[in-house]
């Protein structure tokens, strides 16, 4: 079977990207990982890339006049390596609506916080004041709007007595390197499709159990 081609664009240090590198090194995954794009130049994650000898490029936006003409830019870049689908991996820059059209359906964004609360950023600082139990992360189609869009998966994890913001992120964060995986596997089989602005799953998928914190 033909594997999709993904490009992953990162901001930093691309730790959701190795991610998904990984996940794409089994033969069976359904996507591979064709294309690295940073933002800014120097961002960590290329040099994991260029390791893995995966294609990675830097296109730095501040050469650019306005956001339309660096989103024209990333969009050739895409075609150039004919990549059909891209998944948003810690790339801290807002998109064009008309770039976010062209690819519709077809992007994915992980944000570290059970969407829809907490969009944006800080989310684990504003998660500690209000003193939430559970924290998590989504990975979901990206719409025009920041970090809204149909919802692909989630994962859960505990927010714990002492936690700090470093602390909740670690966790969040462990939790997303599995799920990112995950949700691209789901979207790339064609198990999981946008109908209706929500995703819809082919099979009926097992359930797990509820999460407690405190435990019962
Ligand atoms: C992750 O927490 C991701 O959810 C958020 O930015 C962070 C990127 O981390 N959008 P990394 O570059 O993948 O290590």
């Amino acid at each position: 079977m033909a594997r999709v081609r993904v490009a992953a664009l990162i901001s930093g240090r691309g730790s959701n990207m190795a991610a998904l590198i990984a996940a794409a090194a089994t033969p069976a995954y359904p996507a591979e990982i064709a294309l690295v794009l940073a933002n800014v130049p120097g961002a960590g994650g290329l040099s994991v890339a260029a390791e893995h000898g995966i294609a990675n490029e830097t296109l730095d936006h501040r050469g650019f006049a306005d956001r339309a003409a660096f989103d024209d830019a990333l969009d050739a870049r895409l075609r150039h390596h004919a990549i059909e689908f891209v998944c948003l991996a810690g790339f801290m820059r807002l998109l064009t609506a008309g770039f976010v059209e062209k690819w519709r359906n077809r992007l994915l964004n992980i944000h570290p916080s059970l969407l829809p609360a907490y969009p944006g950023l800080d989310t684990h600082k504003r998660a500690l004041a209000d003193g939430v139990r559970v924290a998590g992360c989504t990975v979901h189609f990206v719409r025009a709007k920041m970090d809204v869009g149909p919802i692909v998966a989630q994962a859960a994890v505990p927010v714990l007595q002492g936690d700090d913001e470093d602390a909740l992120a670690a966790r969040v964060l462990k939790a997303e390197h599995a799920l990112y995986p995950h949700a691209l596997r789901l979207v790339a089989s064609g198990a999981a499709t946008v109908e209706g602005e929500q995703v819809r799953f082919a099979r009926a998928l097992a359930a797990p159990p509820v999460l407690f914190n405190p435990p019962l």
